[in-house]
């Protein structure tokens, strides 16, 4: 036995000089210490020597085994080192090169319009309310004093969902939805998305809108007035004036449309005000008395102002976008120019 150990131990001597990888490796252990390998074939021996001098053989083999096993782990470590000694050649990083940058976003010029009118609007005491985009025909329009047949229902392309349940048309639901759940003193925004079916060059059949509500003692057209006026000079510049016109509209009375004057020629007449010197930006009016007593709030007491602003044509005219489509393209080239 001691001889065959011997002639192992030079064997396996030789075996590992050879070990150049981590395969030569495998082929080692194999060889040496798996299954049918020759340290555990000399365990196998052990029944062939005589009784007595079992024991004294059995400890030389064990101490043989753990040799070899420790002479197999000191090879591993010396072939994992070379390796990644190997691989630190090859992956070499050049601290020099320039880092590529990251790709940073930006907020959408629909996103930093709204912020911007909810901070002008939120500077004068207004709270923020959001409702549903799916509505029932009762809010965005029986209570708004839009009736069922009332022609008005035709000023709006409505994308029904089921009978009487649609897409809101415009954000004034909003106003019902509020009044139905606050009582007055009530000083509210309400932005979101709202659904027609239209499609042009400035019209969408998604675009978003901001409704204003404010319901109080003695509210007139005067704080409306001085409200918005506050307001396009903040977006558009301090030098821009503001013009009600009569207008119509079923849940104010009276309606305004509000222009501003043309902060591109200051109202001397231009291609973008069509050379009258004012743009139309708004609708609004004194909420009508009965759909402050729809939603049972004692129209003789009360009195209120509301206003419907297009977000999408606030950034329009604010950044000179001539299609309302490029706000709906993700184009990286048109949305990067607003970047900070
Ligand atoms: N809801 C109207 C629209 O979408 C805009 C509007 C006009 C809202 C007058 C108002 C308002 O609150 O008083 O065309």
């Amino acid at each position: 036995m001691e001889i065959k150990i011997k002639a192992l131990r030079e064997q396996m001597e030789s075996g590992l000089n050879a070990i150049s990888s981590k395969k030569d490796l495998d082929e080692f252990w194999q060889a040496f210490l798996g299954k049918k390998g020759a340290v555990t074939a000399l365990m196998k021996d052990l029944g062939q020597v005589p009784k007595e001098d079992r024991p004294a053989t059995g400890r030389v083999i064990n101490e043989f085994k753990s040799y070899v096993e420790t002479r197999y782990q000191e090879a591993r470590e010396r072939i994992e080192e070379l390796e990644l000694s190997a691989r630190d050649k090859t992956e070499q990083v050049d601290i020099t090169l320039p880092a590529s940058k990251n790709k940073v976003g930006s907020l959408h010029p629909i996103t930093i319009t709204k912020n911007e009118m909810i901070n002008v609007f939120s500077g004068m005491g207004f709270e923020i309310f959001e409702g549903p985009e799916i509505e029932d025909d009762d809010h965005n329009f029986t209570r708004l004093n839009v009736a069922k047949n009332h022609p008005a229902r035709d000023m709006q392309d409505t994308f029904y969902v089921a009978e009487d349940i649609l897409l809101r048309t415009h954000t004034s639901p909003g106003q019902i939805r509020v009044m139905d759940a606050k009582k007055p003193p009530i000083k509210v925004l309400v932005p979101g998305r709202v659904f027609r079916s239209d499609s042009d060059a400035t019209h969408s059949p998604m675009f978003h809108q901001m409704e204003g509500l404010v319901v109080d003692k003695t509210i007139t057209l005067c704080d409306l007035q001085g409200m918005l006026d506050a307001f396009v000079k903040e977006i558009f510049g301090s030098d821009t004036r503001t013009r009600l016109r009569p207008s119509y509209f079923p849940f104010t009375e009276p309606s305004v449309e509000v222009d501003v004057s043309c902060f591109e020629c200051g109202g001397c007449g231009c291609s973008l005000c069509k050379g009258t010197g004012w743009i139309e930006v708004l609708g609004g009016g004194i909420v009508h008395p009965r759909v402050l007593e729809n939603c049972g709030i004692d129209s003789k007491e009360y009195s209120g102002l509301a206003f419907g602003i297009g977000i999408e044509r606030i950034a329009m005219l604010k950044y000179g976008i001539n299609n309302i489509s490029l706000l709906y393209e993700n184009d990286l080239r048109f949305l990067k120019q607003f970047r900070d």
